[in-house]
C-alpha cells in the first residue's frame, strides 16, 4: 500500500485531535465504541458496555432506532442537500411544525442549528437583534451564571461559567455578567428532587439590575437543570423568581434545554415541569437522538413578529448555517418526535423517576459520597475529591465503570448519569451495582 493509502495505517490514533479529552493519555490507553443498540454500546471485540449516559445525553429513545435510522436512509437517497438561504425544502418546514408542537405553548418559530451550542449563540443573537428592532438597541449585556454550560462557541463560552473552559481563550465577549450559581450543598446535601434551599438567589438579578441598569439587559440564560457542571438541580421556586424578574425587567430569558429538553426529566421539556416558560428556548442532542447532529431554537411567537414588522424590507435576521434544516437532519428530527410521542417517553421517564431516585440515593452510604442529586432520570454522584489531586478519584471511577462494562460520564468528581429513557429497572439496579463496586474500590 502507498503510504497516501488511509488504509496503511489503520490503527494509527494520532491524527483525530480529540474534543474535551485527554489526548496522551487517551492513545495511551484507548477505549473505542465500535457498535450500539438500545441500552448498549459494543467495543470492537464485542464487549457490552451499558450506557449510563444516553452516550452524551442524546440517545434519549435508545441507541439504533430503526424508525429514525430509516428515515436518515430513505432522505439520504431523496435529497441529499438542498439550501435554506432563500430557498427551501418541504421536510424543513415539516420539522419545525412538529417541534413547534411539542415546544411549551407559545415558542412556535423555530430556528435550526447543528449543535447545541450554534443553538445558544443563535438564541442570544435573536434576543440582542430583538431588542434593536424594538428601538432598544442599548439592551446589549448577556446575563448567565457561574458554572452554566452553554456549548464552545464565544457567545456560549462567555455566558457560560466553568473555568477551564474559558481561561485558554482570552478575552471573551463584552457586556456580560453572571448570576451565582445554585449549590448550597451545607444546606441542600443529598436531597430528593428539587432542593428546599435557594429561591432567594434568584434576586441577585435584581442587584444586576440595579448594578447596570434594566435598560441595557437584554436577556438572561440558564439551564433549568445544570447538566455539565456535574447536575445542579434548581431550588424550588427559584425559576419561578427568575422568570418574574425578567418579566418585570423587559429582559428575555433564555432556557438551555440542551440536556433537559425530549423527556430527560418526565416531561417534553423542563419548561414543562416547572411550570416556567421562558421567550427563548434552545435545543440539540435528543432533538435526533444524536443521529444526525442538529439543533434548534424555539422563540416566542412576539419576538419573530417584532423581527418580521420591524425589520426594513430583505432579511429580517443576519444569521444562519449553510445546514441549517439540513435534509437528513429533519428526516431524523421528525422521525424522532413521532417516536417520542407514540411511544411516551417523557411519560415513561416520569414513571421511573420515583424507582431511579430510590436507586441513586441507595449510594448514599458509601465511602466518599459527599452528594447525590436527581431529578427525572438524571442524577449526580458527587465524590470526595483526593487531597490535592481533584477530579482524579472521579476519573478513576469512570475507568473502573468503563471495564466492568457501564459508560458513566465525569466531570471534576461528580458522576453523571443520564441513561435512554428506555432503560428497563433491572438496568437501573445494573447501573447502581457497578457504580457501586468502583466507588468501593477506589477509598
Ligand atoms: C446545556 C448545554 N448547552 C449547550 C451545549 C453544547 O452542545 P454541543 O456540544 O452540541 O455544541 C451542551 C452540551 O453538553 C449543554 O449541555
Amino acid at each position: 500500500m502507498s503510504v497516501s493509502d488511509p488504509m496503511s495505517r489503520p490503527n494509527d490514533l494520532d491524527a483525530f485531535w480529540m474534543p474535551f479529552t485527554a489526548n496522551r493519555a487517551f492513545k495511551a490507553d484507548p477505549r473505542l465504541l465500535a457498535r450500539a443498540g438500545g441500552v448498549h454500546y459494543y467495543t470492537p471485540e464485542g464487549r457490552a458496555v451499558l450506557d449510563g449516559t444516553a452516550g452524551l445525553w442524546c440517545v434519549n429513545a435508545g441507541h439504533g432506532r430503526r424508525e429514525i435510522t430509516d428515515a436518515i436512509r430513505r432522505q439520504a437517497a431523496e435529497l441529499d442537500f438542498a439550501p435554506t438561504f432563500q430557498l427551501g425544502h418541504p421536510l424543513a418546514f415539516e420539522a419545525a411544525a412538529k417541534l413547534a408542537a411539542i415546544t411549551p405553548v407559545g415558542l412556535d418559530r423555530i430556528f435550526f442549528t447543528n449543535s447545541g451550542s450554534e443553538s445558544v449563540d443563535t438564541a442570544l443573537k435573536i434576543a440582542l437583534a430583538y431588542h434593536r428592532a424594538r428601538g432598544e438597541a442599548g439592551r446589549v449585556r448577556l446575563i448567565g451564571r457561574e458554572r452554566g454550560y452553554h456549548g464552545v462557541g464565544f457567545g456560549g463560552l462567555s455566558v457560560g461559567g466553568i473555568m477551564p473552559n474559558r481561561r485558554q481563550f482570552g478575552a471573551m465577549l463584552p457586556y456580560v455578567d453572571h448570576l451565582p450559581h445554585t449549590h448550597l450543598p451545607l444546606r441542600n446535601s443529598f436531597t430528593r428532587g428539587q432542593p428546599l434551599h435557594g429561591a432567594d438567589l434568584a434576586e441577585t438579578l435584581e442587584d444586576l439590575v440595579d448594578l447596570h441598569g434594566a435598560e441595557t439587559i437584554a436577556a438572561v440564560i440558564v439551564e433549568p437543570v445544570a447538566g455539565s457542571t456535574g447536575v445542579l438541580v434548581p431550588p424550588l421556586g427559584y425559576l419561578e423568581r427568575l422568570r418574574g424578574i425578567c418579566a418585570r425587567h423587559g429582559i428575555l430569558l433564555i432556557f438551555d434545554e440542551v440536556i433537559a429538553g425530549f423527556g430527560r426529566l418526565g416531561t417534553p421539556f423542563a419548561a414543562d415541569l416547572f411550570g416556567v416558560v421562558p421567550d427563548i428556548l434552545t435545543v440539540a442532542k435528543g432533538l435526533t437522538n444524536g443521529a444526525v447532529p442538529m439543533g434548534a431554537v424555539a422563540v416566542r411567537e412576539g419576538i419573530y413578529d417584532a423581527l418580521m414588522r420591524e425589520a426594513a424590507p430583505g432579511i429580517e435576521l443576519f444569521h444562519g448555517y449553510t445546514y441549517s434544516g439540513h435534509p437528513l437532519a429533519c428526516a431524523a428530527a421528525i422521525a424522532c418526535i413521532d417516536l417520542h410521542c407514540d411511544e411516551g417517553l417523557a411519560d415513561r421517564a416520569a414513571a421511573l423517576a420515583p424507582y431511579w431516585e430510590q436507586a441513586v440515593h441507595s449510594l448514599g452510604g458509601l465511602p466518599n459520597v459527599a452528594d447525590i442529586r436527581n431529578l427525572g432520570l438524571v442524577a449526580g454522584i458527587e465524590l470526595a475529591a483526593r487531597p490535592d489531586s481533584p477530579g482524579a478519584r472521579g476519573g478513576a471511577v469512570f475507568r473502573r465503570c468503563f471495564d466492568a462494562g457501564l459508560l458513566v460520564r465525569v466531570t471534576g468528581d461528580t458522576i453523571a448519569l443520564s441513561p435512554p429513557l428506555v432503560i428497563a429497572e433491572p438496568e437501573i439496579d445494573r447501573i447502581v451495582s457497578m457504580l457501586g463496586d468502583a466507588i468501593r474500590a477506589e477509598v
